[in-house]
């Protein structure tokens, strides 16, 4: 017990997602397009859900092989009922050493405004909030909602005082379609504290049209934001960190560059994913997962789950951005919506 689960490529488990809810209060045109997503869209009915208890197992046997990252995703998370609950159960898991373990969650920020201290008070360590533009048709158009980028700043302003910090903001960028937001996300977010990560478009799920002409590499990015700052390297955090770090040379803080699609870092990819009725995916492109709703409900012991999760990384041999292709990009994979990213 308490030896660290690692697949077949030597990956160890180090981060669980855990997608809560599929639900949004966004229709993001690339990943909840509305006329897919519509009002006859059937969701998942609360029954399904994995329950609160449930989650806490999975997490719990996560942690015991080597775990030390909890993510809460969506959809949008903070629609879960009473989210504040499973934060709080999430917070007293302890590493096999005794220690706390790193409890973030991802979310669009709508609510934060609301919400975030209460977050903090159950044990949320910090937060990601996804933010495509500054300009608020472009911002409205993006998201497909009629929530203004103030409510957005709001929440983040609101996570920040509440403690929930460094606060991530992610952009996801499009050529042609919001790379003209980049250097006003810089600006804007420059002095704050807040770190801003521009993420390449990836071509997750199979609703979202994706095309690689609209993805603007991380190099080119990072080219845009050098005709304006002078931008130096940061050196990684922790081995399989998703984000290359930099920051401005005028001391102005960080930003990240999520480069899934130019330079992919699936070598030290150590996450695995839970849906929110309890399928586990080891890739954020699978096609299946591992029902463990049933392996729960069936009674399973605490040992045996345990056993079973090790079971199913240790045959992990994924690696999707590695090799992705004319193939791959033809063969179905799971919503981002539904998956949390
Ligand atoms: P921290 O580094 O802990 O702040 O979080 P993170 O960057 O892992 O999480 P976040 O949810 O903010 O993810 C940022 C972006 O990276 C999202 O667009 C994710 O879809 C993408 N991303 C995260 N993990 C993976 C991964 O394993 N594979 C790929 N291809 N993309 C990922
Ligand atoms: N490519 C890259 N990032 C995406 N996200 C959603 N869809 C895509 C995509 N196709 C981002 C969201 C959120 C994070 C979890 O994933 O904007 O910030
Ligand atoms: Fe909702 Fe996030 Fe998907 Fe947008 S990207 S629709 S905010 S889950
Ligand atoms: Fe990990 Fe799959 Fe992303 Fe590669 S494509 S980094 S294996 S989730």
């Amino acid at each position: 017990p308490g030896a660290p689960a690692l697949d077949t490529r030597n990956r160890p488990l180090h981060d669980l997602r855990i997608s809560v809810t599929d639900r949004c209060n966004f229709r993001c045109t690339y990943c909840m397009p509305r006329d897919q997503f519509g009002p006859d869209h059937a969701f998942m009915p609360h029954a399904s859900l994995l329950r609160f208890e449930e989650i806490l197992r999975v997490a719990q046997a996560a942690v015991s092989l080597g775990v030390r990252k909890l993510r809460l995703t969506g959809g949008e998370p903070l629609l879960r009922k009473d989210i504040e609950k499973l934060i709080a159960m999430l917070a007293q898991l302890r590493t096999p050493q005794g220690d706390p373990v790193e409890l973030a969650m991802t979310t669009n920020g709508t609510l934060l405004g609301r919400k975030a201290r209460a977050l903090h008070e159950a044990g949320l360590g910090r937060v990601s909030v996804s933010l495509d533009a500054l300009d608020d048709a472009q911002f409205r158009r993006l998201s497909d909602s009629d929530v203004s980028v103030a409510t957005v700043l709001e929440g983040i302003e609101a996570a920040a005082a509440a403690g929930l910090s460094p606060v991530k903001v992610n952009m996801v960028v499009r050529k042609g379609l919001n790379d003209d937001q980049i250097l006003p996300m810089a600006r804007h977010f420059r002095h704050t504290g807040h770190i801003l990560r521009f993420i390449e478009f990836m071509d997750v799920g199979n609703t979202n049209g994706w095309n690689l002409d609209e993805v603007m590499s991380g190099r080119q990015i990072l080219d845009r934001l050098c005709q304006e700052f002078e931008m130096e390297p940061v050196a990684p955090g922790y081995r399989g960190e998703v984000a290359e770090r930099w920051r401005y040379a005028d001391g102005a803080g960080e930003v990240g560059v999520i480069t899934s699609v130019s330079q992919p870092f699936c070598g030290d990819c150590s996450r695995a994913r839970l849906s929110p009725e309890g399928r586990l995916y080891l890739c954020l492109f699978a096609h299946q997962g591992f029902d463990l709703r049933a392996v729960l409900r069936g009674g399973v012991s605490d040992e045996d789950l345990r056993a079973h999760l090790a079971g199913i990384w240790g045959q992990r041999d994924d690696r999707y951005s590695e090799i992705r292709g004319r193939q791959t990009l033809a063969s179905p994979k799971i919503e981002m919506s539904y998956i949390g990213g």
